[in-house]
């Protein structure tokens, strides 16, 4: 499948392009707008969208349950380019592909060993591999790098965490996961907690939900509020927010707490990151003062902001989480190779 020979996702005047349509079950007809796609921005996804890959990474997660695995991308290849560490995004989409039947090129472990420690840009290299694979994954430190990537591969680039950009296919799991474990995103209360600034997936999250009718609030030092070009369009969008640097004006009422982590390998001065990375640590104590329906998130790693003892709350939903990013990579994988 050619992406150049298909029309964009969107044509950016407001609506879908028209596209191959699918029954995904008896009651859901939907459409499969992401076959031959990169999956860039979060911008890509409107509600429609949405409902198709929650309800295909719903059949994903039954199919698991019960066989394990399926032949569904058999003789596909998934070229997985890491420029930056990771675990769960670099470790489920391998698990993705492998549970349906594709293989991996799994470069994860350190583009050093590549031949990017030679010189080799990332044009070269997405062109280079995919000659072998069918669709590339790329986490890259700097902004744009998808985008770059995507102008010249001739198969779809998967943004997997653009510098502090975006970290789309994470926040389509941090919405599922929140439609999964209080069974709306309508209405709910959803708090945003720790690096606003640099953090990818609350900035991917974030629009997101400005497609729905929620109330935000952002709790953050001062030096870690949310972007302002994102908090023009929160403004633009109508949605009810504000911002707060204390967890302590939110707790009672959240019904989501999405805890995230200060990015030290943002900051250029070390110093700066020292002032404000212990400054917040969800404990047994504040969960105490939380409604009993809601759910405490976060992207993980962790390096101190959730307290080890309240991973037995059963409101700490951060593993259940981390596995539905299987599913959703298993929904996505499918769904822009065209096997909807
Ligand atoms: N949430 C997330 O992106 O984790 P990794 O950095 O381990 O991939």
């Amino acid at each position: 499948m050619d992406k150049k020979a298909l029309k964009p996702l969107f044509d950016y005047a407001g609506g879908y392009n028209g596209h191959e349509s699918v029954t995904v079950n008896r009651h859901l007809k939907v459409e499969n707008g992401l076959a031959g796609q990169d999956i860039l921005s979060v911008a890509q996804f409107d509600r429609p969208m949405l409902a198709y890959v929650f309800e295909r990474a719903r059949e994903m997660r039954e199919m698991v349950g019960r066989v394990g695995g399926t032949d569904l991308l058999t003789g596909r290849v998934l070229a997985c380019l890491f420029y930056e560490p990771s675990t769960r995004t670099s470790a489920s989409f391998i698990a993705a592909m492998e549970r349906l039947g594709g293989g991996v090129i799994p470069i994860t472990q350190g583009v050093q060993f590549s031949s990017v420690s030679k010189g080799e840009t990332l044009p070269d290299t997405v062109r280079t591999l995919e000659q072998y694979s069918d669709v590339i994954v790329l986490r890259h430190p700097e902004i744009g790098s998808a985008q770059v990537a995507a102008d010249y591969a001739s198969v779809p680039v998967i943004n997997a965490g653009d510098g502090p950009g975006e970290h789309p296919t994470q926040a389509l799991l941090d919405l599922f996961t929140i439609q999964e474990e209080l069974g709306q995103i309508e209405g709910l209360k959803i708090a945003m907690v720790g690096d606003l600034r640099y953090g990818r997936t609350v900035h991917s999250l974030t629009k997101l939900l400005l497609q729905y009718d929620v109330s935000l609030r952002f709790v953050s030092p001062e030096i870690l509020r949310l972007p302002l070009t994102i908090m023009n369009e929160v403004i633009d969008a109508g949605v009810n927010a504000r911002e707060t640097h204390d967890v302590a004006d939110v707790i009672e009422n959240a019904d989501v707490l999405y805890v995230t982590r200060v990015q030290k390998e943002r900051f250029s001065d070390l110093a700066q990151y020292e002032e404000v990375k212990d400054h917040y640590e969800i404990t047994p104590e504040i969960m105490a003062r939380a409604k009993q329906k809601m759910v405490v998130m976060h992207p993980l790693p962790r390096v101190g902001e959730i307290h080890y003892a309240v991973d037995s709350d059963p409101r700490a939903a951060y593993f259940r989480q981390v596995r539905n990013g299987m599913y959703i990579r298993m929904a996505l994988l499918a769904a822009v190779l065209g096997k909807a």
